[in-house]
């Protein structure tokens, strides 16, 4: 049922009274801080869904960048009215670990996220764990004296580390390194690995406002020439006071943390009917056309790790490869991707290959998510629609279809405008260099019901 006159502002989809359910947890929101949540009636509630005017880097959420993060406030109002403190959260494709801080501040019992980059899954680790910030301001200025002081220390080094950095900032990353490393306590250690990672992208020869690794031309010039403890002094001040006010918050909570750095196509180590409530955002098409997480990883994470894996990152990734064995199946699940495969096919066949092995891939995520979720409970999926050789791929209608064949019940779908999302708001529908469109303006929140 691929919709003719597609509109963004109503749904085929209608039997989930959402405004119904939002007044009826209006109650909960009644108490929260004003700078978080300013409900004025159930109307304005029910209505935001863009969170334009909210600031999406409070509490941990803003210690480091990450593609496509959720906006906090959506993921927070999405855990209020399908859960409660007795819940169990999932998310299987965490990223930088949204869901679960909201799940946090929120006291759910357990939140679960699956992940396959590992710099995200250790920037989750850190964004999740509460350390006094006091502690950490005392730790601060024991590493400065400690900057200032040292005079030996061993050059750190990886794979092409002079084509990406300068060798003064080799230098000061190097010295930085080896004293937080020196660090006994890890989870400050971790801490401040995090702050320098933030510091690793813009002080090196990227383009750090992209998320793809270019060399920026501007930074080759000798008058490029950053100052590395500077920047990390900025960033872990401005991490620390992001601390406190999560420490203070999140002071009480109880909630267990299970990060599983793993892939959300295979079965991970979560009980079969055991959760109440999963929420996610999956990638919006494969790594290459859309957001490289691999690239976006390579460089912080090196300097985190010397870990040669996060080179293959991208191909591992949800439709990171064309399948040698394309399951024809698919096109069977959904009559949309159906319609929408032909026409690129007969444009480009290789790049209809390529959206297939997306799908499959995500497929067989929505299949795991099926057998983890308690029966009647939902299963919210955001994610956006692409243009790939000038056709509008419908990834609302597709997830939807695809999961009505699983076992699920679509009982809404609703669009909201992007705002704060990081994403490459221009690309090439036809991969052809210089013509750009806008693309994901828009994105889609599904709600799915396992029946
Ligand atoms: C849109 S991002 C999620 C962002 C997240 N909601 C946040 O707030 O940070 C999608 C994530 O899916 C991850 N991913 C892609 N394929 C995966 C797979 N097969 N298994 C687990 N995670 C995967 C990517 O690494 C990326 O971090």
């Amino acid at each position: 049922m691929l919709a003719e006159n597609y509109s963004f502002s109503n749904s085929n989809y209608k039997s989930l009274d959402l405004f119904k359910l939002v007044a009826n947890n209006l109650n909960v929101y009644k108490n929260e801080d004003k700078l978080y949540f300013k409900p004025k009636d159930v109307k304005e509630w029910f209505y935001e869904w863009d969170f334009k005017e909210y600031n999406p880097n409070i509490y941990s959420h803003g210690f480091h960048q990450y593609p496509a993060k959720f906006i906090p406030q959506l993921a927070r109002k999405l855990l209020r009215l399908f859960t409660n403190e007795n819940s169990v959260v999932l998310d299987i494709f965490m990223g930088s670990g949204t869901t679960l801080i909201e799940s946090i501040l929120l006291n759910r019992k357990l939140a679960i996220g699956i992940e396959l980059n590992p710099f995200a899954c250790f920037m989750a680790k850190v964004k999740t764990t509460l350390i006094n910030p006091d502690v950490l301001l005392r730790q601060f200025y024991v590493l400065k004296t400690l900057f200032f002081q040292k005079k030996d220390y061993e050059i750190y080094t990886f794979h092409n580390i002079e084509y990406w950095f300068k060798e003064k900032q080799i230098m000061d990353l190097s010295k930085l390194r080896e004293i937080i490393m020196s660090l006994e306590e890890h989870d400050i250690r971790d801490f401040f690995l995090l702050c320098m990672s933030e510091v690793v992208r813009r002080v090196s020869l990227t383009n750090h406002n992209g998320f793809k690794l270019h060399r920026d031309k501007e930074k080759i010039k000798d008058s490029f020439n950053p100052d590395v403890f500077g920047y990390f002094e900025n960033v872990s001040i401005r991490n620390i006071n992001l601390m406190k006010d999560f420490f203070y918050k999140a002071l009480n909570s109880k909630t267990e943390v299970k990060i599983i750095f793993g892939d959300s196509r295979k079965k991970q180590n979560i009980e079969s009917n055991s959760i109440d409530f999963i929420l996610t955002s999956p990638p919006y098409g494969d790594s290459r056309t859309t957001v490289a997480y691999g690239q976006f990883s390579r460089l912080p994470w090196q300097w985190i790790k010397n870990d040669k894996n996060i080179y293959k990152l991208d191909e591992k990734l949800l439709g990171g490869k064309i399948k040698s064995y394309l399951k024809w199946e698919i096109l069977e699940y959904s009559n949309t991707l159906k319609l929408q495969y032909s026409e690129i096919k007969t444009k480009d066949y290789k790049r209809a290959k390529e959206v297939i092995s997306f799908y499959m891939d995500l497929y067989e995520s929505l299949l795991r998510a099926y057998d983890y979720l308690k029966k009647d409970k939902y299963f919210v999926i955001v994610s956006g629609n692409r243009t790939v050789k000038k056709v509008f791929l419908r990834t609302d209608l597709i997830i939807s279809e695809m999961a009505e064949k699983i076992g699920f019940k679509t009982e809404k779908i609703l669009y909201r405008n992007i705002i704060n999302k990081r994403m490459p708001l221009k690309n090439s529908p036809t991969n052809v260099k210089g013509e750009l469109s806008n693309t994901m303006l828009k994105e889609n929140i599904i709600f799915l019901r396992k029946e």
